[in-house]
């Protein structure tokens, strides 16, 4: 049997080439999850250099092998100058204890759900912060990550207009709705584009995790980039035991983009909890009639294509978002709205699904 204290004595002949100490020591080894046989970790390092990441990589790899380990998935990270100062005055011990609970640490209780669509504006976001709202209003303690880095919306459609506190180095999450929300939108001033590329955005979204000061989170949702482009990889490979929902329209073009998102949470392994259909219809207040205005079909064709199920079709309509003014959040239904109560189902089915 893999175990962490294995993996630990593994590594432990590994220097720090800057500190020139055992890594394991130096509390570098980080965030290990084991999966059946497979291993994924979190290794710190102190320099950017990519020889060192080869060697480190080359050297874990062999180390676990040896041990009977099957595949090994190591995500490096810079050191930060908190880590760095602790290291520095109190020496490791210091280090170790003031650290934050880590989302991603071996024993987390947190679930991990990620919101992932084909493409852009089938409501993925719209879906992420009902689903939210919803399994708040359930009671649980959740957290929302808006991982589309470029093209945020999370904090418009909850209404925050706050920004994030930072308390003891770390930064403390807005709370809105009973979810606490973190977001590129509070890091960016005045809506200005973000303009990073590829690398700094990994960083940023590990940002996310390690210097976010999250508490206790039962469900972690991330609102995904659309599409299967580098950043949704990345999310993909940074938290390997995420389970996934995915979003579409009725329309059967879209169901088949979409289905290629699906498979991507395949080839990671992330199990799919199931496929929101969302502007499913239109239903006519007089009449009642339900127009099946972008066509019928898409999502329950893409679910039994994922091998999944249907966990909900969303009629369109905005929220009627008249309540008082600290509440106003432009997306995000009222508990007794039908939609609302459409999310309340969709959350009870996937708690059900994930307890
Ligand atoms: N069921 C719905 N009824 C009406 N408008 C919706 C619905 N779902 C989403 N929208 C609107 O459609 C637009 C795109 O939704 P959004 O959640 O931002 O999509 P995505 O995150 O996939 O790009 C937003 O303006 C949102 O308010
Ligand atoms: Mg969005």
């Amino acid at each position: 049997m893999v175990s962490k204290e294995l993996i630990l004595e593994a590594l432990k002949s590994l220097q720090d080439p800057e500190y020139g100490k055992s890594v394991v020591e130096l509390n570098f080894v980080r965030d290990m999850m084991i999966k059946e046989n497979n291993v994924s970790l979190t290794f710190v390092v102190t320099t950017e250099s990519e020889d060192y990441q080869n060697e480190v990589r080359q050297a874990v790899t062999q180390a676990l092998e040896a041990k009977g380990v099957g595949q090994v998935h190591i995500r490096f990270r810079s050191i930060t100058d908190f880590e760095r100062e602790q290291l520095a005055q109190g020496g490791i011990k210091a280090a170790v204890k003031n650290e934050i609970p880590n989302l991603l640490a071996l024993d987390s209780q947190t679930k991990f759900i990620a919101i992932a669509s084909g493409k852009g504006g089938v409501g993925k976001s719209t879906v992420t912060v009902n689903l939210a709202v919803a399994l708040a209003r359930l009671g649980n303690k959740v957290g929302i990550i808006d991982a589309d880095i470029y093209g945020f919306s999370i904090p418009d459609m909850m209404g925050i207009e706050e920004r994030p506190e930072l308390v003891d180095n770390a930064i403390i999450p807005v709370v809105k709705h009973g979810v606490k929300v973190v977001s590129m939108g509070f890091f960016v001033p005045d809506n200005a584009p973000v303009v990073w590329r590829g690398p700094m955005l990994g960083k940023m979204l590990r940002n996310f995790f390690a210097e976010v000061n999250w508490g206790e989170i039962d469900y972690m949702l991330l609102d995904l980039p659309p599409g299967t482009g580098d950043i949704a990889l990345d999310v993909h490979q940074m938290i390997p035991q995420s389970t996934e929902i995915i979003v579409t329209t009725p329309h059967a073009t879209a169901a088949f983009v979409a289905a290629r998102a699906g498979s991507m949470a395949r080839s990671t392994n992330h199990e799919i909890l199931g496929v929101v259909e969302n502007m499913s219809y239109y239903e006519c207040g007089k009449c009642g009639e339900k127009e099946f205005v972008f066509g019928r079909g898409g999502g329950a064709k893409l679910a039994e294509e994922l091998h999944t199920e249907l966990l909900a079709q969303v009629p369109l309509g905005a929220p009627d978002n008249h309540i008082s003014e600290a509440d106003y959040a432009p997306s995000v239904y009222k508990a007794d709205h039908p939609t609302g109560q459409l999310y309340l189902e969709v959350a009870r089915q996937v708690t059900a699904k994930l307890n």
